[in-house]
């Protein structure tokens, strides 16, 4: 863990986003002006000021996407302020016992966020399938260490179990994160093998060399985002 960032720093991971943004299908009012806002949220203004402005987030585009397909007891692995599952949980807040409420956010940081924090991902303090769902939001490039963390993965998810990645290509990745003065790496020491995007071919070969097969992959925001869900084998 690094010593440089204790705690969220004030131009990124600020709030919550606002429920409007969450909502999918987006109107058609809201898809034109975010497309007119193009520029403003996916380059040059952090999550909380678009929101300001009305335009959905690339923080909520990532959560809209994501949030539905949780399921049961989940570990959210590079979690930053653990929104995800403070999402879950308050999705699930009328029943008490649903595993949301078991869910665990993990990250190498502690951004002040109730994170289990761990030195790295190369082995993860969980017993052998523990999760339903494992999520690697907008991190997976950032983990150098991915081939044990995906191998890792598998160990910990039940049988029939999902991970869920999202992730930018390498190119948008690349040209984005020079640009993006206020993404959360500008605040941390960045590892030398660390990636700022990586390619559909990239992460889909990372998960069949762990041995997940049933893959699905879907774009979102203009197709320069992806999803990819990947199940394990029943038993
Ligand atoms: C771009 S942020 C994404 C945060 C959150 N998942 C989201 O969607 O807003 C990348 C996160 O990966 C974390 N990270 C960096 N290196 C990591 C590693 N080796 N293992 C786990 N998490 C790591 C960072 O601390 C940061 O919280």
């Amino acid at each position: 863990m690094n010593s440089n960032a204790q705690k969220a720093p004030k131009e990124m991971f600020v709030g919550a986003p606002p429920e409007w943004s969450l909502n999918q299908p987006k109107s058609l009012l809201q898809q034109g002006w975010d497309f007119l806002g193009a520029p403003l949220r996916m380059v040059l203004l952090p999550d909380h000021l678009n929101e300001k402005m009305h335009f959905t987030s690339l923080r909520a585009e990532r959560l809209a996407n994501v949030l539905p397909q949780l399921e049961g007891r989940c570990l959210d692995i590079g979690a930053g302020d653990n929104m995800l599952l403070k999402l879950y949980q308050k999705k699930n807040s009328d029943d008490k016992a649903h595993p949301a409420h078991q869910s665990v956010g993990l990250d190498v940081e502690d951004w002040g966020s109730n994170c289990t924090i761990v030195e790295n991902c190369k082995k993860l303090p969980f017993d052998d399938n523990s999760f339903d769902t494992v999520c690697f939001i907008a991190c997976i490039n950032h983990i150098p260490e991915r081939v044990e963390a995906l191998q890792e993965t598998m160990r910990i998810l039940k049988p029939g179990g999902k991970v869920i990645i999202t992730m930018i290509g390498k190119v948008i990745g690349e040209i984005g994160h020079a640009i993006w003065w206020y993404s959360e790496d500008k605040h941390r020491d960045v590892h030398e093998e660390e990636l700022m995007g990586m390619n559909s071919s990239h992460i889909i070969k990372l998960l069949k060399d762990t041995g997940f097969n049933d893959i699905d992959e879907q774009g979102f925001v203009y197709n320069l985002n992806r999803l990819y869900i990947a199940k394990k084998d029943a038993a």
